[in-house]
């Protein structure tokens, strides 16, 4: 069935002639209102084309876009045609607004992308390709505009074409169409050009108007990402999302992932209304004929096996102002699924106009990637080819919630899935009974010079001196060894604290009580260090004391060294420090002695956690 609608975008630049396209196809949709088109006639006598229609000031709304020559973001238009309706997604082709073109071409089933006859295809063709690729766009109608300024000649025609079917070869294209145009003229854009009696394929809109891009059994057997779980009543539980392929019947069995679960389906709602079937594209509310552990993130699979995993490869696009960082915690979105997730590793930065592979240890706004991304857990998700609705992926950024990241699943890895934890015999409460103590770590925090290792320091005397076992870790000693790898960028200081985490969790599996005391500046580094160690034995000691006394006391000189702009990232001088919001202890040492300090720390153990 074909599509009442179709969503498309336009890729290409002023140059190429994209807004009078566009133009000339709202103009033959006969939407444009009278006086309109006498404003725009006016118009066009100050335009570009003296006399004639500048069609391309038919794009409304767009004064930037007139008074700079650019399109400046995407804009969406509606038109419709005795057949089809249509939303064109009209998006800038510069390099710098990629990110503007795939969030065009996230919304829309098939793309138009310019080509200039009197220069052949750019890097910017293969630049607008790959994106859309990317995006999910599986048909391409590629416009060989400006035909008339080459004499209409078959032959340049000829050449362009078999560039363009190479390039598609080469990325892969599913559904390739190559037509002849010129967009001022309007050969072929609304109907067949007496110009080019060579080609005898429909014009653009006519094939617009005809083109099949309902892809609805492209995809294997039925699945449904459950949205909502929805409880009018004692009765009834419906699990409403909507279908993504395939279709549902009553009485059909389906699989509950993760877990696997089977159950029957008793009933399924299409909007209000009781169905015995529903397909791909509807929004249901489906009930089971048993009790079901079943939450948002679950999918509801038959006669297909998506893959559940918690670590995968993707290509991504960045389009956060921030440049990405290995190492730090975002939250994926996929599917239904809302979930932590780290960039692992940037495998390699494609160049978005070449294709090239360049090694990257971080990606800017507008790159692309091939990343090996690691979730908090395992969830339902899919390659991209099999299952776009499982294999599409948007990254967010946790404190400012600003979309970095969108892109696709290439496939997950099992490497995570071939480990086994080993449920030991003895374990953590074995080990520390043995010990008679509850292990649990010190977590310090600090500027550099605030007195953290001091302090850590006499307090593990203290606790060594009540017969504790424990161990102290500490940033300059771990550097020079476990560590003795990373540096003080973003992405170094992020693998620091994790490491140090995890061996702190380890030892407090051994039985001991650790002390950590590590500046560890990042809220969102700590915050794992904690989910790492376990909350119950995660003890924060802010060591508050103010900056200024900090580089006073300069005990090491870096502070003087880093003024005097020697050491880069620098905390405190040209490195933020982001204080705790929730510490469990608070000491400022310039205002209290190690001796006190060391009591207050000693006395919320004894009152509180850590006492036994
Ligand atoms: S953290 O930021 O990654 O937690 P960590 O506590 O391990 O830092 O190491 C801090 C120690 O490294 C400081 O006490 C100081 O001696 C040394 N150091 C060297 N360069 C820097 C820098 N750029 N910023 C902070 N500390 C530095």
């Amino acid at each position: 069935m074909m599509d009442k609608l179709l969503k498309f975008i336009t890729c290409g630049s002023v140059d190429d002639g994209k807004s009078t396209l566009i133009g000339h196809m709202l103009y033959a949709a006969k939407l444009i209102f009278a006086d309109q088109e006498k404003a725009l006639i006016l118009d066009s006598k100050v335009g570009s084309r003296g006399g004639e229609i500048d069609y391309s000031l038919l794009l409304d709304g767009l004064v930037a876009e007139r008074e700079q020559g650019i399109t400046i973001d995407v804009a969406y238009r509606y038109f419709t045609t005795e057949k089809r309706s249509f939303i064109v997604a009209d998006t800038p082709g510069h390099e710098q607004y990629t990110r503007n073109m795939a969030v065009g071409a996230s919304f829309a089933d098939l793309a138009v992308i310019l080509v200039d006859a009197s220069k052949g295809i750019q890097i910017q063709t293969r630049r607008h390709a790959r994106i859309c690729a990317l995006m999910g766009i599986r048909h391409f109608v590629f416009a060989v505009n400006k035909m008339d300024l080459v004499g209409y000649e078959l032959d340049i025609f000829k050449k362009i074409e078999k560039e363009l079917n190479e390039l598609a070869a080469d990325l892969e294209l599913n559904d390739v169409k190559i037509i002849p145009v010129s967009a001022t003229e309007g050969d072929n854009v609304n109907k067949p050009s007496d110009n080019m009696s060579w080609y005898d394929g429909e014009a653009l809109l006519t094939y617009l108007e005809n083109v099949d891009v309902s892809d609805c059994d492209a995809e294997e057997g039925f699945v449904m990402p459950v949205q909502r779980v929805c409880r009018p009543d004692s009765e009834y539980r419906g699990f409403q999302g909507q279908i993504e392929s395939g279709n549902i019947s009553v009485g059909d069995s389906v699989k509950i992932l993760p877990g696997g679960e089977e159950a029957i389906v008793s009933s399924i709602y299409v909007m209000d209304e009781e169905k015995n079937t529903a397909h791909a594209g509807q929004p249901v509310s489906i009930a089971l004929d048993r009790e079901t552990d079943v939450s948002r993130g679950c999918v509801f699979v038959k006669g297909t096996m998506p893959e559940v995993s918690r670590l995968f490869r993707a290509i991504i696009l960045w389009m956060d102002d921030e440049p990405l960082i290995q190492g730090k915690n975002y939250i994926a979105m996929i599917g239904t699924k809302e979930i932590p997730a780290t960039v692992n590793q940037i495998k390699y930065r494609i160049d978005v106009n070449s294709g090239e592979h360049l090694s990257a240890t971080t990606l800017e706004k507008n790159e692309l990637a091939e990343c090996e991304i690691a979730l908090s857990e395992k969830i339902v998700l899919d390659t991209f080819v099999k299952h776009r609705a499982l294999g599409e992926l948007v990254l967010v950024d946790r404190v400012t919630n600003m979309t970095s990241a969108c892109g696709t699943i290439l496939h997950s890895m099992r490497r995570s899935d071939n480990l086994t934890w080993h449920t030991m015999d003895i374990t953590r409460e074995v080990r520390a009974g043995q010990m008679n103590q509850t292990p649990y770590t010190l977590w310090f925090t600090g500027l550099s010079g605030s007195g953290k290792s001091t302090l850590a320091n006499a307090l593990e005397k203290a606790l060594h001196m009540e017969g504790r076992h424990t161990m102290l870790l500490d940033g300059d000693n771990i550097r020079m060894g476990l560590n003795n790898n990373l540096g003080f960028e973003e992405a170094d200081r992020i693998e620091n604290i994790r490491r140090i985490a995890e061996v702190s969790k380890l030892m407090n599996d051994a039985g001991l009580i650790v002390l950590s005391s590590f500046i560890s500046p990042f809220l969102a580094d700590r915050r794992r260090a904690k989910q790492i160690i376990g909350e119950e034995s995660f003890i924060e000691i802010y060591v508050s004391t103010p900056m200024e006394e900090c580089e006073r006391r300069d005990v090491k000189g870096l502070y003087k060294k880093a003024r005097a702009g020697e050491i880069p990232n620098f905390t405190g001088v040209s490195s933020p420090y982001e204080a705790p919001e929730n510490p469990d202890i608070v000491i400022d040492t310039s205002k209290v002695s190690v001796e006190e300090s060391v009591r207050i720390i000693l006395d919320y153990l004894k009152k509180g956690r850590g006492n036994k």
